[in-house]
């Protein structure tokens, strides 16, 4: 990664966090991007602590405006973009019947609009440079059918829908567009409905997370490194031949099938 660029949204807390510092330690410079400044001004320290140069820059990965500022400013310090790693992401409550309107336009337009948006913004670098990577934080959920969270489930499924599409589109360019499907990692994100149940009854949540584990045949949750690592690989080109590629990390679950143990 020495000398490349990569720019990480999401990169104030969880997977995207762990996928800069993980860039950064691997020696690219990095662009921590997150919804406020404020919110990735710490990983964008501490990646710069670890080797190459890091900056921190507010976007909204649903606004295309936004967008398109983080990749002027990227071009503005560094002069090129090797590698986008799309992590920025949110989830919401509901079925069918119970989502409201407002959760499925939140949800589909940051993680379904916003990764289009995204990429949108660094292709015309890439084109120019005829080289780039781009890595889209999809979800399991796009792969399977995950229950009371019909929002986020269609968002991921159209982002595995994308990565399939821009791969095509993008290829001749030397561009590789590639998704990672993780299981369950312990991040805000995840842990929200385990807490809101915990502080309604400990007990429930002690349950929930017991019934979460028995999905892992590995038998335990994923780290944060596990899935920055595959990040780092994918960003790198280091398999430059591999695009269009939907990738679970999921300690064996969809191998296994959702069913074990619930
Ligand atoms: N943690 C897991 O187990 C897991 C599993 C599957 C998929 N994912 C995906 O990984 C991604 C990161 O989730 P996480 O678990 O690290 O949770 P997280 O809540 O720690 O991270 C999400 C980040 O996205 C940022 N964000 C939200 N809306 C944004 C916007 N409009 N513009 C810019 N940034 C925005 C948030 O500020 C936050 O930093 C999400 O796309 C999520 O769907 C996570």
């Amino acid at each position: 990664m020495q000398a490349k660029t990569v720019i990480i949204t999401g990169a104030g807390s969880g997977l995207g966090q762990a996928a800069a510092l993980a860039c950064a330690m691997e020696g690219a410079n990095v662009v921590c991007a997150g919804r406020t400044l404020r919110s990735v001004e710490a990983t964008a320290s501490e990646a710069a602590k670890a080797g190459g140069a890091a900056i921190a820059h507010a976007v909204d990965v649903s606004d295309m405006a936004s967008t398109e500022a983080l990749a002027a400013a990227t071009l503005s310090r560094f002069g090129r973009i090797d590698a986008l790693i799309n992590v920025a992401g949110i989830a919401g409550p509901g079925t069918a019947l119970t989502t409201s309107r407002q959760t499925w336009d939140q949800v589909l337009n940051i993680n379904l609009t916003g990764t289009w948006l995204m990429s949108r913004a660094v292709l015309p670098a890439m084109i120019e440079q005829r080289d780039g990577s781009i890595v889209l934080m999809s979800s399991l959920g796009g792969m399977v059918g995950v229950p009371d969270i019909l929002a986020y489930c269609a968002s991921k499924g159209g982002v595995n829908a994308l990565t399939k599409q821009m791969a095509c589109d993008y290829a001749p360019h030397n561009i590789r567009v590639n998704a990672i499907c993780p299981g369950t990692v312990k991040t805000p994100l995840v842990m929200k409905p385990y807490n809101d149940a915990g502080a309604r009854d400990p007990a429930e949540k002690e349950r929930m997370m017991d019934r979460a584990l028995k999905r892992w045949p590995l038998g335990r949750w994923g780290q944060l490194d596990e899935i920055a690592a595959l990040c780092v690989f994918l960003a790198s080109g280091e398999c430059g031949w591999m695009t269009g590629v939907i990738t679970p990390v999921d300690g064996g679950m969809t191998a296994m099938g959702w069913q074990v143990g619930r």
